[in-house]
């Protein structure tokens, strides 16, 4: 299964409970290229620099493990990569060809043997076009912004909602309008728009997508 969407749309919260739902593996492409963006800042290199990401991602490996935890050459850096500014650093950094290249063939590995939930920005358009339900999960900006700011503001007092919704705008339209894989809704995706239903809400209407497809193809979940 696949879901895409931008920041803040509930797609991780959703994810998991849907594979947990299902017996399914849940697979946080978005920490894949935050982790990257993490070593990325720690190096100090140019994030526009294709060459020198090359490099890096040589010597990179970035695991998930079955816990949700994200691991990095072997390190946990399962907290310190959900800040705005890792954030930010990994939408720059995933508009590179040689790095979606890169996470693209670790996350067809990891999906290989299938029962997955893959969540991320082009899950249904190219990682894995021939997932069999998926969905793209939006919200208004604000309550996109208003998700993300109550997640982030117990860790850091100083954040305020206005710039929550900047860093929000501004990743989206870098995710949109970069040259490779887009965010987009893949054509056969079904749209949710969660602004006014709760998580648990969205979770039942894709369990009702799964059940109507195993249906088309002759099973139940
Ligand atoms: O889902 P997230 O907020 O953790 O993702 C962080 C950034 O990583 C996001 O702004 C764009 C990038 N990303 C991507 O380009 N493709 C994916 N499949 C997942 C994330």
């Amino acid at each position: 299964m696949a879901i895409d969407g931008p920041a803040g749309a509930g797609k991780s919260t959703v994810a998991k409970a849907v594979a947990k739902r299902l017996g399914y593996r849940y697979m946080d492409t978005g920490a894949m290229y935050r982790a990257l963006a993490w070593k990325v800042m720690r190096r100090g290199a140019d994030p526009d620099d294709e060459n020198a990401l090359g490099r890096i991602l040589e010597s990179t490996d970035v695991d998930l493990g079955t816990d949700h935890t994200v691991m990095l050459d072997g390190a946990d850096v399962s907290g310190a990569i959900r800040t705005p500014e890792v954030g930010q650093m990994a939408s720059r950094v995933s508009g590179l060809k040689v790095v979606r290249q890169r996470m693209a063939d670790l996350q067809r590995s990891m999906g290989r043997s299938g029962c997955i939930v893959a969540e991320g920005r082009d899950m249904g358009t190219v990682v894995f076009p021939e997932a069999e339900v998926k969905v793209y999960l939006d919200a208004s900006p604000e309550t996109r912004a208003r998700r993300r700011f109550d997640e982030l503001a117990g860790e850091d007092s100083t954040l305020t909602l206005e710039q929550t919704l900047a860093d929000v705008v501004r990743r989206d339209r870098r995710d949109k309008e970069r040259k490779v894989a887009p965010l987009r809704k893949a054509d056969d995706a079904v749209f949710i728009d969660s602004t006014a239903l709760s998580a648990a809400a969205v979770v039942d209407r894709i369990l009702e997508e799964v059940n109507s497809k195993s249906n088309e193809n002759g099973r139940t979940v």
